[in-house]
């Protein structure tokens, strides 16, 4: 599909269907939307008044056309009071379900006092995901008649590096979802591996995959601990994107990579959403979504991406309950449930990271149902130690329109995770979960400014709404992307 911006306005729309924005509280047709209404003999109007459109933000009405020559079916779709560039990327969501079924669209957008090449970058970020989707796993995928092949953006010339842009951004975001949404019987940790291998010959990353001996040399008794049952090797991931000219900074990203989480011997009951938890990778699979980003983008920082990719299961080999595991930084740590085995993966990725001598780690968890029954499904839980890094990464999950809450690395929970017989616990109390979930993992880091981002929530979308798709959503992929670039240009 090819999508372009042009210095055409609204009467000189070209293609089958013709979206039309509106701000909220603004539905009168002036200049070259009067012009157009005029063209369709005042159908837009009509439309506006028939079906009370008031531009409220997720407000849409679609309308099939006949009569009216090459034009199949108009949208107006609501901009809400302000036109924010979330507004604007939902918006073109909206757009892209109602338009997908034919073959051209154009896009108008009231004048919006924003930078031009950021409204391209959020229409075509809107578009591509809400036409995307999954039929990977069907055996005959749904016959489509017609398929939007051109798009027009009205109104924005000369936007084409931002619309390529917005375009790489979503390639990641994609393979994200992709590796999200397919289950555990086909997202092993040797299939995160082979993504990895994949991103670094097509981009030039360069990656290291440590295997099982690799990691027992290096002491990671808590990442093995947790896959000791599968009857799968474990694959400990590390892609280095490195660029051209010498880094004044350089960054690491850890993705929880639990290809699927049972529990283990603390197995997850009827309810507890078992059958959901091939989604138990989807740090790893947003750290590889931006991996093949950043590898495309080619910014001035140097970045690892790491995924400790293994599965948590059941076996005569698995890790009993009270079993005491010892991590690569020496720290011992007593299982008291075996279902708190993200925090094992990480501790030894953390630990792996650190000497990396990086400037920043972040890392990405589906970590906690605390932090979901904490912030609901929508929004991250952001714990760290470091202010500036808070700083940086509220500011690109704003600009990227997805959402996480700071909370607190409240140090008097440690208690809970305090163990009589070894160092730590693995999990404390239930009450503040998540809380002490972060507690554990900041003990694996000694001094490097460090993020922890618990993403059990918003990786997964139960209903279509706004950019997301039913399913898998990609977060915080954008987010990750946004941060990086603006640490490169500093
Ligand atoms: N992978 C889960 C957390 C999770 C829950 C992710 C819901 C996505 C949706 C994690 O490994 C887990 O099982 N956590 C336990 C921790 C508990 C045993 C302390 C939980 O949240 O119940
Ligand atoms: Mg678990
Ligand atoms: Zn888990």
């Amino acid at each position: 599909m090819e999508i372009s911006g042009t210095a055409n306005l609204e009467q000189d729309w070209i293609g089958d269907v013709l979206a039309i924005g509106f701000i909220e509280g603004q539905i009168a047709l002036e200049n070259s939307r009067a012009q157009l209404d005029q063209k369709l003999n005042g159908l837009v109007s009509e439309i506006i008044t028939e079906s009370k459109f008031e531009g409220k933000a997720g407000s849409n009405v679609s309308l099939k056309i006949a009569g009216i020559k090459d034009l199949k079916r108009i949208i107006l779709v609501g901009l809400g009071k302000e036109p924010s560039l979330d507004n604007i990327r939902n918006a073109a969501a909206t757009v892209a379900r109602e338009a997908k079924k034919n073959k051209s669209l154009s896009i108008a957008l009231p004048v919006i006092e924003a930078d031009a090449q950021k409204i391209a970058q959020a229409l075509t970020e809107g578009l591509l995901l809400g036409l995307y989707k999954d039929e990977r796993f069907k055996s005959e995928p749904e016959k489509k008649e017609l398929e939007l092949e051109s798009v027009e953006l009205l109104g924005l010339p000369d936007t084409q590096a931002s619309i390529e842009l917005a375009q790489t951004i979503i390639s990641g975001v994609i393979l994200a979802k992709e590796l999200v949404a397919a289950p555990a019987n086909f997202v092993t940790p040797l299939e995160m591996a082979q993504n990895a291998y994949q991103i670094a010959q097509q981009y030039g990353l360069g990656l290291k995959v440590l295997e099982e001996q690799d990691c027992k040399e290096l002491a990671m008794g808590a990442f093995l601990g947790v896959g000791q049952a599968s009857n799968l090797p474990p694959k400990f991931i590390h892609l280095t994107y490195t660029p051209s000219q010498k880094a004044s900074k350089k960054v690491a990203i850890i993705g929880k990579s639990l290809t699927f989480d049972s529990g283990g011997l603390n197995i997850k009951g009827q309810g507890s959403g078992i059958e959901t938890m091939k989604m138990d990778m989807a740090g790893g699979a947003a750290t590889l979504g931006a991996a093949k980003v950043i590898g495309q983008l080619k910014p001035e920082i140097e970045v690892h991406f790491i995924c400790a990719a293994t599965e948590n299961m059941i076996s005569g080999n698995a890790m009993h309950p009270g079993d005491i595991l010892t991590a690569s930084n020496g720290k011992t740590i007593e299982i008291i449930n075996t279902d708190a085995e993200g925090r094992l993966t990480l501790a030894d990725a953390l630990v792996y990271a650190e000497k990396l001598e990086v400037d920043y780690i972040v890392d990405l968890a589906t970590l906690t149902g605390a932090c979901v029954v904490a912030l609901g499904d929508d929004i991250a839980g952001l714990w760290s130690t470091d202010q500036d890094l808070i700083d940086q990464l509220q500011q690109a999950a704003k600009d990227s329109g997805e959402k996480i809450w700071l909370m607190p690395l409240e140090s008097n929970y440690f208690e809970a995770i305090k163990s009589p017989i070894a160092d730590l616990k693995n999990v404390g109390s239930r009450a503040g979960g998540s809380i002490t979930a972060a507690l554990f993992l900041k003990e694996f880091i000694k001094e490097t400014p460090w993020a922890h981002l618990d993403i059990a929530g918003p990786v997964w979308a139960d209903k279509t709404s706004g950019i997301n798709n039913a399913g898998a959503t990609g977060f915080p992929v954008r987010t990750l992307v946004s941060w990086i670039l603006a640490l490169a240009d500093h």
